[in-house]
């Protein structure tokens, strides 16, 4: 036995305890994390904990083990909690009855799931296409991949067709499901349909799977298309887990980077299970019978790890939400709270600003006492909306966990853990244990003690680090492990304050974080260019007071008789067809010319100082080809400027 293992469980109770966990983690780095890995059930035990070389890209964990996460998230706990409610589900429309689903009964429904794929010749490895509304059959899907050792592709219903059609095609996915249709607010969304559209570019899709969820009618394609409510009440409800290697991929998740397309970050298994329950159990401190909420859609990493793995590995309840915060009205979160008795609340800040916006008043008509903690994801939290989440929701007796991590690190890096560290507004604090932030200049230099100020890198590898980007591992290598030579760049600007606090700053590369939704401006341009008029744009992120950063929009247009503003509506129309409606502009300014120097860079950095409508220093500009576009530029902003 080792002395310095602090306690069998895998819980931190205390912040001298966080100290000591902390410590052992960077000292015994392999005995900490096999510790943790312990609790789990394994076909077979790992032979080495990790290997690894950052100049590579390589990490890889528990080598030699063999596993199923979905035995670890369901069938383990069936002795206590067969009868617990694993899956807690609320529609869009208030007056659609709730779903328990219990853990038998999801253990069951996962099963029959995984049944249907087997028929349809899914096999470990294949690549399964989920494009699904917020509903119970969306994590059923996830988890009946994960049970047969497929790998999972989750892409946000909210995508357009050519979107959806990029991410089937690069990950080659075999078989996709979906749904008929989605309801969302006020609104009926096409689902299939856009499915349907992306197929005609994905011939390499044997099966689609239809769920029923808004009734409306739809096509079918013969020997390609069935329905889910015909196909899987009627498959076995028994399926044994396939056990995978440590290392098998269990996921690929698209998200945008600075340059080209979307890239496919792979996760794999046992590492992956590891630090998404370790990090939830301890972030969020949920004990039994506690109701973990997560906002977050299952399209997108939060949803993942914090709706479905994290929560069902510790045996958890977990609601998932159909709607929107604001329909029927801006009360609905709490209306849920109150109805579920809902103890963990985890949101973006762009939701809390949106909600921020409908007053106080809504407040009187709900309790809220069963909260006890608040979290928050995807974007830095501004002062205004932490004080109004930790007053109006949190009563001021909510620890807020203000959780900072990407897609690419599978689980939150850094974080208060609730009750235990203390918070101030802003800051993400410090890293979980097992993490080893470090902050570099330019040039690479560490930037060592405190009161500091650079880019965030991690010097060692955790065991939910991203694997490769799926088909691709040079760009895996070129994105996060070359800028710096043997650490991972996270692409994000981070200070430590005097007492060791991170607080981030936002992205340092051509990535811009709408409404928590990562964007890349190179994508939102390729889109624009699309438009048949367009000859060249350029697009920037500008302070936006709900959605974080607004999309801003530079576009040089061919001579035409249309109007600046039929040009706008075309322009966000086709950027709505590429990417889908989260990418489109807010602000579109129609320019003659773009700020280019003479070796014909664009001076991005102009752009984004009238974007911001801050043209106080502009720095030096006589290395442009043509200075007077840039007065052109001040003079067409759509922001108000300050000199
Ligand atoms: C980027 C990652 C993590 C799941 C959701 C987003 C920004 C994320 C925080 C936070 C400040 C944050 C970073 C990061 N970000 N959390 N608590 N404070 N910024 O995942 O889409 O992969 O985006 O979101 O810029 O790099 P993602």
């Amino acid at each position: 036995m080792n002395p310095t293992r602090i306690s069998m469980s895998n819980r931190i109770r205390t912040f001298e305890e966080y100290q000591k966990e902390y410590s052992y983690s960077v000292a015994q780095p392999e005995e900490f994390w096999a510790d943790k890995a312990s609790q789990f059930v394994w076909q077979k035990k790992w032979d080495r904990v990790l290997d690894w070389n950052f100049e590579k890209g390589d990490s890889k964990w528990f080598s030699g083990a063999q596993l199923n996460i979905t035995e670890n998230c369901l069938d383990r706990h069936l002795p206590e909690k067969a009868n617990q409610v694993a899956l807690l589900w609320e529609g869009n429309d208030p007056g659609e009855a709730s779903q328990k689903i219990t853990y038998q009964e999801l253990l069951n429904k996962v099963c029959q799931v995984a049944n249907v794929l087997l028929e349809k010749g899914v096999q470990k490895g294949d690549r399964v296409c989920l494009y699904m509304p917020m509903v119970p059959e969306l994590a059923i899907g996830v988890l009946a991949c994960a049970r047969i050792g497929a790998i999972h592709s989750v892409v946000f219903a909210g995508f357009s067709a050519s979107s959806l059609a990029d991410r089937i095609e690069d990950a080659g996915c075999k078989v996709v499901l979906t749904s008929d249709g989605a309801f969302r607010g006020n609104k009926k969304i096409a689902v299939k349909a856009v499915v349907d559209e992306a197929l005609l570019r994905c011939p390499g899709v044997q099966s689609v799977l239809v769920l029923q969820r808004t009734g409306e009618k739809i096509a079918m394609k013969e020997g390609r298309d069935c329905w889910w409510h015909e196909t899987v009440p009627a498959a076995s409800a028994n399926c044994a887990p396939v056990p995978v290697e440590a290392e098998h991929p269990l996921f690929i998740l698209y998200t945008s980077g600075s340059t080209g397309k979307p890239k496919g970050v792979l996760h794999s298994t046992a590492g992956y299970m590891v630090y998404a329950h370790y990090s939830f159990l301890n972030v969020f401190q949920y004990d039994a019978g506690d109701i973990h909420w997560c906002t977050a859609d299952i399209g997108w990493i939060t949803g993942h790890s914090y709706i479905v793995y994290g929560p069902l590995l510790e045996g958890a309840t977990s609601v998932m939400f159909e709607g929107v915060p604001t329909y029927p009205d801006a009360g609905r979160c709490w209306e849920i709270i109150d109805k579920h008795s809902v103890t963990h609340f985890y949101t973006a800040p762009t939701a809390i600003r949106s909600l921020m916006g409908f007053g106080t008043e809504l407040f009187s008509k709900y309790q809220l006492n069963s909260l006890k903690v608040l979290g928050s994801v995807g974007e830095p939290i501004n002062e205004e909306a932490w004080h109004w989440y930790n007053d109006h929701v949190g009563k001021k007796r909510c620890p807020i966990v203000d959780t900072w991590w990407q897609t690419e690190t599978g689980g939150i890096l850094i974080s208060p853990l609730a009750g235990i560290t203390k918070t101030k507004p802003s800051y993400a604090t410090l890293p979980l244990p097992g993490v080893q932030p470090i902050l570099v200049d330019a040039e690479g230099n560490e930037l060592k003690g405190n009161n500091v100020e650079g880019n965030l890198c991690i010097k060692f590898p955790w065991p939910s680090i991203i694997r490769t980007t799926y088909g691709d591992h040079e760009r895996c290598i070129q994105t996060y492990f070359s800028t710096y030579k043997g650490l991972y760049f996270t692409g994000d600007g981070c200070k430590r304050d005097e007492e060791g606090y991170y607080r981030i700053l936002g992205r340092v590369d051509d990535v811009i974080n709408v409404s928590g939704h990562r964007m890349g401006t190179a994508e939102v341009e390729n889109a624009i260019n699309e438009h048949p008029q367009v000859i060249e744009s350029a697009v920037v992120g500008y302070p936006h007071d709900i959605k974080g950063q607004g999309i801003y929009a530079f576009v040089i247009c061919e001579k035409s008789d249309k109007s600046a503003e039929a040009l706008r509506q075309e322009i966000t129309s086709v950027v709505s067809k590429i990417i889908g409606p989260i990418a489109k502009p807010d602000k579109i300014q129609i320019v003659s010319g773009l700020p280019k120097t003479r070796s014909g860079k664009i001076m991005r950095r102009i752009l984004r100082k009238v974007a911001e409508g801050d043209i106080s220093n502009l720095g030096d500009t006589s290395t442009l080809l043509d200075p007077a576009i840039v007065d052109e530029i001040k003079a067409g902003a759509l922001v108000p400027l300050k000199a």
